[in-house]
């Protein structure tokens, strides 16, 4: 049988939310666990339209807030695979906030996300397709996937990195 081959650009999703007064804390700015679940939701998507299965969220890289994000704000998270692996693909996601008034764009917070591919009959975790980067942004990230896998596979052995 031929290994099933797919891009980046397959895997890529956006999705965009508004915030809303029950997505904010008493100052008015975007719950951090709100962001997070939209961060997983967006990274979920793209894992399983690489993998065409149930992906399951197995790490979250460390996630840093750097500026709030306030209440009619536009949030557009963009993801994608970075890379697949055996049974687990990195999943690249961006945040970007978006003011309605000014049309003003910025970068809000970047995550990696590792999800893995599972059967949803068996319970058992499945290969998943081979990623092809294309672009050279594509070509970067795939190959700063494999020292960040590195990373979290030492760490989660509890191998301390020079
Ligand atoms: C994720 C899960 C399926 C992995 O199961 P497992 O028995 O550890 O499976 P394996 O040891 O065979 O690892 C499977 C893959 O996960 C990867 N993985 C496991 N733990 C990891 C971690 N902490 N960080 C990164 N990758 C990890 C392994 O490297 C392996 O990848 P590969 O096949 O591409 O080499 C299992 O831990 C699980 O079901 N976790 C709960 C998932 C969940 O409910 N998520 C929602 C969070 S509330």
């Amino acid at each position: 049988m031929t290994e099933i081959k797919k891009t980046v650009k397959h895997s890529q999703i956006e999705m965009v939310e508004l915030v809303l007064p029950n997505d904010t804390n008493i100052l008015g700015n975007l719950l951090g666990g709100r962001l997070m679940h939209w961060i997983d939701i967006a990274a979920a998507l793209a894992a399983s339209r690489h993998s065409n299965t149930v992906a399951v969220t197995a790490a979250v890289d460390n996630l840093v807030f750097h500026k709030p994000i306030h209440l009619g704000n536009i949030v557009r998270l963009k993801a994608s695979v970075n890379r697949a692996f055996n049974t687990s693909m990195e999943v690249g996601v961006r945040v970007e906030i978006e003011d309605i008034y000014s049309d003003n764009r910025t970068h809000s917070n970047s995550a990696y996300l590792t999800f893995v591919s599972v059967d949803a009959a068996s319970k058992k975790t499945i290969k998943v397709p081979e990623i092809i980067p294309e672009s050279p942004e594509e070509i970067r990230r795939f190959n700063q996937a494999l020292k960040r896998r590195e990373q979290r596979l030492s760490a989660k052995h509890g191998i301390i990195q020079e």
